[in-house]
């Protein structure tokens, strides 16, 4: 978070509960989406504020991904880029879920959770 904070665009915090133990890949796969909202939000949303939070749920890791940038229409095709799409796809590579809610004016939030079981070694 280091990085995107001393931009001094937007804030970013990260905040993470106590974790099972969870694979390399999928980590690798974490924070490849983690990454690639930052840069989204950054890039498109004038946001002054990113929240991530990684925790468990249930029998699921649950990811929380928010920022309070200027928000979009999710369905509208315009927005679907290579960055959105791998999203999605490292999703369900992982057996997991999203909900994602961005609407105009009211930033973007997505939830991502994935099954235990499935980041385990
Ligand atoms: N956090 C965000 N806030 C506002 N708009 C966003 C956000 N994330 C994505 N978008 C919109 O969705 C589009 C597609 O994003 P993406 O698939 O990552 O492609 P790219 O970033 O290359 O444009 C973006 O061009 C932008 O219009
Ligand atoms: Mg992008």
């Amino acid at each position: 978070m280091r990085p995107v904070n001393a931009t001094n665009i937007c804030k970013a915090s990260f905040e993470i509960d106590d974790l099972p133990i969870i694979s390399i890949g999928v980590k690798s796969s974490l924070l490849r989406i983690v990454q690639e909202f930052i840069q989204n939000s950054i890039k498109h949303s004038g946001c002054k504020e990113i929240k991530i939070k990684l925790s468990v749920l249930n029998d699921n890791l649950a990811l929380l991904l928010q920022d309070d940038g200027k928000g979009f229409d999710i369905d509208k095709p315009q927005h679907t880029g290579i960055g959105l799409d791998s999203i999605r796809r490292r999703i369900q590579m992982l057996g997991g879920e999203y909900n994602f809610t961005g609407s105009a004016g009211k930033g973007v939030c997505l939830i991502i959770t994935i099954p235990i079981n499935n980041a385990k070694d």
